[in-house]
């Protein structure tokens, strides 16, 4: 188990167990999270053991209630900060990871929150998570996907709701609105997300990775080029399987 300032990240069985770890400020996005997400994604993209990968918060109380509002606006100046994304772009290398990702959300889920939610494959959430987007309301906008990502799972109507209104919705909302797979209690929010990936597991990683890059790729793709990507990635497949004998 690595055990870094701000993150917990374990692994178990092909299973890697990311857990953001400042409950006490309802697991806010800070700096040193940003350092620590990024090379914990690194070590899941790169590990071949880890097969599928759970994104939790801890404590009672939160997911993770958005960026840390006190960093807010402490770069030295915008090209630091502009520099400092290049240097490490969490998002791109997020949603760049070809293994399944789940989300396990509980409480407040905000601004960041959603982000690395959405960056995610399957969400679940238990029933006292609520979900919002406050950065319109704070003169700054989502800088970490949410304005792409969002509206292309629940649609754009209902992202610019959220964004502009800075309305909060909770969990049986949320599924209504495809923004969670499923809602839990939160007993079984945990053994819930287990229980996906154990299955996942149990499948064939390449097949997995492919089923993964059809949907994902294929979402920003016209069904023309979505149809020739899957056709490609069916190939590989089957010359994978066939070299295996
Ligand atoms: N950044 C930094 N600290 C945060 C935080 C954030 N985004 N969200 C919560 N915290 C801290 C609080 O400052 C508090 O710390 P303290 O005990 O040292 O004062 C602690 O977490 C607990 O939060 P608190 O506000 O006391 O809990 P609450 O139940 O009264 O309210 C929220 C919960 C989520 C409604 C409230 O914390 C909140 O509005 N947070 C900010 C959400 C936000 O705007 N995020 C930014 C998105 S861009």
């Amino acid at each position: 188990m690595s055990n870094f300032e701000v993150i917990i990240y374990d692994k178990q069985d092909g299973t890697g167990y990311i857990t953001l770890n400042r409950p006490q400020f309802l697991n806010a996005y800070n700096i040193q999270m940003r350092d620590e997400l990024y090379q914990v994604l690194g070590a899941i993209r790169d590990d071949p053991e880890v097969k599928v990968a759970i994104f939790s918060g801890a404590g009672e109380r939160a997911f993770c209630a958005g960026a840390d509002l006190t960093e807010f606006l402490t770069a030295p100046s915008p090209v630091i900060a502009r520099q400092a994304r290049w240097e490490r772009d969490v998002w791109g290398l997020f949603l760049n990871i070809d293994k399944p990702l789940i989300a396990a959300l509980h409480g407040y889920v905000l601004g960041s929150g959603i982000e690395i939610a959405l960056c995610c494959d399957i969400r679940l959430a238990s029933e006292d998570t609520q979900f919002g987007l406050p950065e319109v309301g704070l003169g700054i906008i989502p800088a970490a996907g949410a304005t792409q990502t969002l509206p292309r799972v629940i649609g754009g109507a209902k992202a610019l709701e959220m964004l502009l209104t800075g309305r909060w919705i909770k969990a049986e909302e949320a599924r209504r609105l495809k923004l969670v797979n499923q809602v839990v209690s939160r007993r079984d929010l945990l053994p819930m997300a287990e229980k996906l990936a154990n299955r996942i597991k149990g499948y064939n990683p390449i097949a997995v990775t492919c089923a993964k890059e059809a949907i994902t790729r294929g979402l920003d793709l016209t069904l023309e080029q979505g149809l020739a990507l899957e056709t490609k990635l069916s190939d590989y497949l089957l010359t994978s399987l066939l070299d295996r004998g």
